[in-house]
């Protein structure tokens, strides 16, 4: 049962293509305290798009655009807007990785290849999941470089403001297709449900959905994946579907070991949170007992907090980060709590549907 059947070391890099790879890698240093540290453009040889990495703590976000008309990137970002396109994979053998995965049923996005320089050798090959999405698997085992091949060098540091890691990635998927995509994670993948919700626990007055939690067998990637459950309303997981044009990322949860410090960096530099009402706080107590945070700063923060039997954790959501009501961020703290904060559901989606209201797609 505890076998391994798909080694995976971890989440390698995020990828995003974006219309403007530049700006994007600003905003990601100033608000969320990345360091940018590679660039591949015209200057080092690419012809018709450019890539910024940035990097904080164990977390790499890739920034890609294209620079000339007409490139395929561009009709991508032309129907999903700004968007995650690459959950990349750390594994020891690629080509095992992507043999083994199309063996078991994956679409191949690109067959194994190598990139190297001065510094040595990437191995690197991509496989299709949800929506427009891939995973590449890199193994970087005899690269000395930062990154990859390719890239030169920059040194243009935020203030690391306590990011460590990608925690989780969640991916919603259209109306009946999420028992489809658990399959896939779990037959090419070997990962493993770690626990499941459905429309008694996640709903509210008006919308629902449906939730599966997938993680690999060293529990380093997991990977929630939501559909749309009938409800009065539209579901905000009908909304992504929509304003998206089908499946993708809907959210990246960030891990910090200071939630406060994280949070009150990104207020400052003016990113947005979903607010829960007061009266969230008046009932915490009861609900998850003695934590180690003072609840005045805790509340102030709008910071919501769930226990489980391993302990608690404290979560907060962005609103939607780019122009769509589509990608947003989760910033976690885990206090031996490994789930996903069940108890937070409720007051987080009517949250989200007074943003519909306001959207007017609820
Ligand atoms: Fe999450």
């Amino acid at each position: 049962m505890s076998q391994d059947t798909f080694p995976i070391n971890g989440v390698d890099h995020v990828r995003f293509y974006v219309n403007n790879a530049r700006q994007n890698a600003y905003f990601y240093q100033h608000a969320f305290g990345f360091d940018i540290v590679g660039y591949a453009g015209l200057e080092t040889g690419l012809k018709h798009e450019v890539d910024y990495l940035l990097k904080q703590g164990n977390t790499r976000f890739l920034f890609s655009a294209p620079i000339r008309p007409g490139h395929p990137m561009a009709e991508k970002i032309a129907q999903h807007g700004d968007f995650v396109q690459d959950i990349a994979f750390t594994v020891d053998d690629v080509d095992w990785s992507y043999k083994t995965a199309v063996e078991r049923g994956a679409t191949p996005a690109r067959e194994p290849f190598s990139l190297s320089d001065e510094d040595g050798v990437v191995r690197l090959a991509s496989i299709k999941t949800y929506g427009d999405v891939i995973h590449t698997f890199v193994d970087r085992n005899d690269y000395r470089g930062k990154f990859l091949p390719g890239f030169k060098d920059l040194n243009e540091p935020g203030d690391n403001i306590g990011i460590v890691e990608v925690d989780h990635i969640v991916g919603n998927v259209e109306l009946g297709k999420m028992n489809e995509w658990v399959k896939f994670y779990a037959d090419v993948l070997g990962f493993t449900q770690l626990v499941s919700f459905d429309d008694k626990d996640i709903s509210t007055e008006y919308t629902a959905l449906m939730s599966k939690v997938m993680a690999n067998g060293s529990q380093t990637v997991k990977f929630p994946i939501n559909e749309p459950a009938e409800g009065k309303k539209k579901s905000q997981i009908d909304e992504y579907l929509e304003f998206f044009g089908g499946a993708g990322a809907q959210h990246i949860a960030l891990r910090t070991e200071d939630i406060q410090r994280t949070v009150t960096h990104l207020k400052n530099r003016g990113v947005l949170f979903l607010h829960v009402p007061a009266t969230y706080y008046e009932t915490l107590g009861e609900r998850v007992g003695q934590i180690e945070e003072n609840v005045r700063d805790i509340a102030s923060l709008g910071i919501l907090v769930d226990r489980e039997e391993d302990g608690y954790l404290l979560q907060l959501f962005t609103k939607p980060i780019t122009d769509r009501p589509t990608l947003f961020f989760e910033i976690i703290q885990r206090k031996g709590a490994k789930s996903f904060g069940k108890g937070n559901f409720k007051a987080l989606f009517e949250a989200i549907e007074r943003e519909q209201a306001l959207r007017g797609t609820l």
